[in-house]
């Protein structure tokens, strides 16, 4: 199996289908993209021609997409038609955590990418390089071949091969395209040198070789799993020694600092915060504990459940301060919550701290005013109305999708700045001492906010990882 990639298809058009494809599109100019998703809805949001309306906000998406969009990359819903004409099918569904039956609450639910195997396997003609993009659980891609495998004899009139690759992708959402673009490494896992090569091609349009590694499928898989659990962990360490840090009077920033400028530390990932967010990081480890638990490695997994563990903790005891801080009761307090999204640069709300939050101080009956500068009103609605501890009608009274910082901040008796948005630390307090309930306080769980001027001021400033 060797021929020039001309038609790529990829199947799920989400935060990870979307930014990849529209990169090798933009590369690769002799290459037709296909990007297909089951959701009529999304497709269409990914056809709107007005492109700072597409369904994900990512710095310099919408440009390329401006560029690219209707040469060599479509969106569209017709699996069919773009699986059968695809020389490459790269498989971008989403892989949730099940949440019923075997390994519930921990093992990866696997049945989107199931399907999307089935349809491979009905629709696809010739050869076919098929290439998981999700992050998957080791031996994934066993499932996978036995699956085109099992269909591969059924129109004998147009034999038919596949081939299977792991190709991991390892972009953060906010910082999506330059991580597209200048990745640190690409991973291509595979048996088939030639089906490899395939994908090496593609890739070398933008990237340079040394940067292409190559190993098995299984080394690949478990790669991705690997590094977002080492990156999970180095938050959960940071935040365990932010705790530490407001008990005896050393500073988050300070320590961060200084140990991040050993080399064999490196300062990258040592921003203490509010716990990990996203699609990935939580689920990823839930599913390595799960793996780790299937082939009997109780110490391994007991390790990574700490990491979770500490991530929690650290929300718990957000909410805990501010509780302390506002006289041990905040109902019927009016609390401005800054940031609804996991992390800034993005719109996506997936496992953000912000919902747990928000969750906590709805049940102790708090008024939550919400602003975030690109979260909609809808999703934080779906969001919060999905919670189980309170009854809807209790969330829908609790809560209300502000406008502006200032619209937010008004009123209120505390504030807290969940998500680290570059406005925030921009926040002029001066301005707003007039509008809130005194004494209010501002929870900094980033450490962003300009907090010599926010007390200059007259607000009280808790900041995370600070005695101070
Ligand atoms: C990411 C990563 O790809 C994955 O590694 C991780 O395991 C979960 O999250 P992401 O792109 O962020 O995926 O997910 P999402 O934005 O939910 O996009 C998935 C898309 O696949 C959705 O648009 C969904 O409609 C689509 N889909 C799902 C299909 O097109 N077909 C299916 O059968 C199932
Ligand atoms: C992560 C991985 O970084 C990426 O390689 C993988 O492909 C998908 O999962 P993502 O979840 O998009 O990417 O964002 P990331 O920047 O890793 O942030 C994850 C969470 O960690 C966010 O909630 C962020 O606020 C938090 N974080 C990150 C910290 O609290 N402190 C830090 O120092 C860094």
């Amino acid at each position: 199996m060797q021929k020039k990639i001309r038609n790529i298809c990829c199947i799920g058009a989400g935060y990870v289908g979307g930014p990849t494809m529209a990169v090798i599109a933009k590369y690769c100019e002799d290459i037709q993209v296909n990007v297909v998703d089951i959701s009529i809805e999304r497709i269409k949001e990914w056809n709107n021609p007005d492109t700072s309306k597409i369904p994900i906000y990512e710095p310099g998406l919408s440009e390329i997409i401006e560029s690219v969009r209707g040469k060599n990359l479509h969106f569209s819903t017709d699996l069919e038609e773009n699986i059968s004409s695809a020389d490459m099918i790269f498989i971008s569904v989403n892989t949730p955590t099940k949440t019923k039956g075997k390994g519930s609450g921990k093992a990866s639910d696997l049945k989107w990418v199931e399907a999307s195997a089935r349809q491979i396997a009905k629709f696809s003609k010739g050869q076919t390089i098929v290439v998981e993009k999700s992050t998957l659980p080791v031996k994934t891609a066993q499932t996978i071949k036995e699956i085109l495998e099992s269909y591969k004899y059924l129109d004998t009139n147009s034999p038919r091969t596949f081939e299977v690759l792991s190709n991991p992708e390892f972009l953060a959402e906010g910082s999506a395209i330059n991580d597209l673009e200048n990745p640190d490494r690409v991973l291509i896992g595979g048996n088939c040198k030639k089906a490899i090569t395939c994908l090496e091609e593609i890739y070398l349009n933008w990237v340079s070789k040394e940067k292409i590694i190559k190993t098995n499928l299984w080394s690949s898989e478990l790669s991705k799993l690997t590094a977002n659990a080492f990156l999970s962990q180095r938050i959960s360490s940071i935040n365990s020694i932010s705790a530490l840090c407001e008990a005896t009077g050393a500073d988050i920033k300070e320590v961060s600092k200084a140990v991040g400028m050993d080399r064999r530390i490196g300062n990258k990932f040592l921003n203490s915060g509010p716990g990990f967010g996203g699609s990935c990081f939580k689920k990823d480890i839930l599913n390595l504990i799960y793996i780790c638990d299937h082939y009997g490695l109780k110490e391994t997994s007991s390790y990574w459940e700490k990491v979770i563990e500490i991530n929690d903790w650290q929300q718990k005891r957000i909410i805990d301060v501010v509780l302390d801080k506002l006289f041990g009761t905040i109902t019927g307090k009016t609390i401005a919550i800054l940031g609804f999204a996991f992390k800034a640069n993005t719109n996506d709300t997936r496992e953000s701290p912000a919902i747990k939050i928000c969750e906590e101080l709805i049940i102790e009956g708090a008024k939550l005013k919400i602003f975030d500068p690109k979260v909609n009103e809808i999703d934080i609605e779906n969001c919060l109305y999905q919670l189980k501890s309170s009854p809807k009608s209790v969330i829908q009274s609790s809560f209300e999708v502000s406008n502006s910082i200032s619209n937010a901040i008004s009123d209120c008796d505390g504030i807290i700045v969940v998500t680290d948005w570059i406005q925030f630390s921009e926040i002029n307090w001066v301005n707003h001492i007039a509008s809130v309930r005194l004494p209010c306080w501002i929870f900094d769980t980033r450490s962003i906010i300009n907090s010599k001027l926010a007390k200059e001021s007259g607000f009280k400033i808790w900041t995370l990882g600070s005695s101070s």
